[in-house]
């Protein structure tokens, strides 16, 4: 079998890489989403779905995570397919004897329908597309780079509350620089017309560049550094924390670490009614734990499931009988 070697997903999932939100047009995405929807109906029906039966899926991780691998897991199984989970593999596969990252690729390309890969390397994940021949990457995090299904689980969360995906005012904090969740959101968000997003961080922590920022010029984009200039109509506030694994000295992270903290404060302040809060998670420090039970926050509600959700409705557009 020969992968589907076209990059821009055009309307057909089928066998592609998902290695960037700049492979999708809102037109994608609207596929993505309704399928989604049905998704909440297959995981409450009592009788498991076949959509992935007879599949099997790698999930490869070399840096830590929870949301990302647990729900990425349940949703293969969710829909009757199986895994091989490989969490640490710099211990626990060949790597530990030397193998090379495309070697790794090569092999479990041979066992497996699709591989989902987490990896330190910005661009690890178009590295081991243009490695596995015949199954199809999905980026589960690539370094600084991109983490393009998280972007779609909050595009998706944005979508369920306003019924829309443009028009929107965006404030987001955190660690512009290096956060991967930020930059593939941030790509999301310009696929819409006039989306506003403000990008709240110390001056030494801003967007980079990079090539898939080239859709930017399309958004409104403004830089700030004082809780001050936060607007008080945003409909959403994403808080991401400070990516601390990805500065050379820990230190400097962690004179960043308690900047622009969320607190039932700065809400009162700058908040509004109609806003909801989102955060990718991990929390660390960089929201309250007074904030989570206030309504508008949905990170460890609907953010969190909706994971689950798009990552069946993906995995099943890419690699299911649909
Ligand atoms: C994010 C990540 O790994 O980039 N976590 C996640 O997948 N939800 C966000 C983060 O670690 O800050």
């Amino acid at each position: 079998m020969q992968k589907n070697s076209s990059a821009l997903i055009n309307g057909n999932f089928k066998s592609k890489d998902i290695i960037s939100l700049d492979q999708f047009s809102p037109k994608d995405i609207k596929i993505l989403f309704s399928l989604t929807k049905k998704m909440r109906v297959i995981t409450s029906n009592s009788k498991p779905s076949k959509l992935l039966a007879g599949k099997i899926v790698t999930l490869l991780f070399f840096e830590p995570s929870s949301r990302t691998f647990a729900s990425f897991s349940v949703a293969v199984k969710r829909l009757g397919g199986q895994t091989i989970e490989i969490q640490n593999p710099k211990q626990t596969a060949s790597i530990a004897k030397g193998e090379s990252l495309k070697d790794t690729i090569r092999t479990f390309e041979a066992y497996s329908d699709a591989i989902i890969l987490r990896h330190p390397k910005i661009r690890a994940a178009h590295f081991a597309a243009y490695a596995s021949k015949s199954v199809p990457v999905i980026n589960a995090g690539d370094g600084v780079g991109e983490h393009p299904t998280q972007a779609l689980l909050d595009l998706y969360t944005i979508y369920e509350r306003f019924n829309r995906l443009n028009n929107l005012i965006i404030v987001i904090r955190g660690d512009i620089l290096h956060s991967r969740t930020i930059h593939s959101l941030i790509i999301g968000l310009s696929l819409y017309s006039n989306n506003t997003i403000y990008l709240l961080s110390p001056k030494s922590l801003k967007l980079p560049k990079i090539d898939s920022f080239n859709l930017l010029k399309r958004t409104k984009i403004i830089e700030i550094s004082n809780k001050e200039e936060i607007p008080k109509n945003a409909h959403i506030w994403y808080w991401n924390r400070i990516q601390k694994e990805r500065f050379k000295r820990i230190k400097d992270a962690e004179k960043y670490k308690n900047m622009f903290v969320l607190t039932q404060n700065l809400l009162k302040t700058y908040g509004n009614k109609q806003m909801i809060i989102m955060d990718p998670l991990p929390r660390v420090g960089e929201i309250l734990p007074e904030i989570d039970d206030d309504p508008r926050a949905v990170y460890f509600r609907n953010q969190i499931r909706n994971g689950m959700y798009v990552r069946m409705a993906l995995l099943a557009l890419v690699l299911g009988k649909i």
